[in-house]
């Protein structure tokens, strides 16, 4: 089966990218199965129910959230009916799912979203949490598990991914918003620190410049905001999944249409 991994969408910029490319890629890249990652996907912070709605609209199938899942109220009621995840390691009394079994034909997938625990806020220690939930995992006899990690530091990712390689067939980083050149296949497992955000790309971490600078320079500012015209990207790793991962590519669509394309090393 061959899978699509959209990192943070941010904002209307992000979505408008998913809505312009995404049912072209994947039909142009025989994509089975899209999971976007839209902790971001409303102005920046959470997502609506009705952002989902057009997440899903565009051909995502499964979204992930992390630390921002929370930020608007109104998803919270509906975590349990949309094909939604927040993070496996936050307390079982917020709402939502942590994993998903999804049915690609005649394969089961599981996807697990985990949030780290450097930089983040309270949750349960994510390399203790997954190690104890895999083996209930396991007897649901799924054919493929991939998780989206949510951290900041690319050492706790690298560390999770050498815990899980050949256990899982995918580790894809999200979170910080840029995207790092080490996609990789190491051990039948696929490895990207951050798959990067898909949104503005000439501003910071999708979000309007001026406030960060702002914020640097005088120590406090306004709330963070989406730009309303920017240069956006949209970021995708795209990788093959048979008896573990065969192939993987990472492709980077500009607004003007362009697409630059980088296979993953092999270790
Ligand atoms: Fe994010
Ligand atoms: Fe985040």
């Amino acid at each position: 089966m061959r899978v699509g991994f959209i990192g943070d969408v941010v904002g209307k910029p992000g979505r408008k990218m998913l809505a312009k490319y995404l049912k072209q890629l994947r039909k142009e890249h025989g994509l089975d199965c899209v999971i976007t990652n839209c902790e971001n996907a409303s102005h920046g912070f959470g997502v609506t129910p009705k952002n989902a709605g057009e997440l899903l609209h565009s051909g995502s199938d499964l979204l992930t959230g992390g630390n921002h899942s929370w930020d608007k109220k109104e998803i919270l009621e509906q975590m349990d009916t949309l094909p939604l995840l927040r993070p496996l390691n936050y307390p079982d009394a917020a709402p939502g799912s942590g994993y998903k079994m999804l049915q690609i034909g005649d394969k089961k997938l599981a996807v697990i979203n985990l949030m780290g625990h450097y930089c983040m806020p309270m949750c349960d220690n994510p390399f203790v949490k997954i190690e104890r939930f895999l083996p209930g995992l396991q007897k649901q006899n799924p054919d493929h598990i991939i998780i989206d990690f949510h951290a900041e530091s690319t050492a706790e990712k690298q560390a999770l991914f050498y815990m899980l390689r050949g256990k899982v067939d995918a580790v894809l980083g999200t979170h910080t918003h840029v995207g790092t050149d080490d996609l990789k296949i190491d051990g039948g497992s696929v490895y990207i620190s951050d798959v990067g955000l898909t949104g503005c790309r000439d501003n910071v971490l999708g979000m309007e410049s001026q406030i960060a600078i702002d914020r640097f320079l005088q120590g406090y500012g306004t709330h963070f905001d989406v730009p309303d015209t920017c240069k956006a990207i949209m970021q995708m790793v795209v990788f093959t999944l048979e008896k573990g991962c065969e192939e993987a590519y990472k492709l980077r669509i500009y607004d003007s249409g362009e697409i630059q394309r980088q296979e993953a090393y092999r270790e």
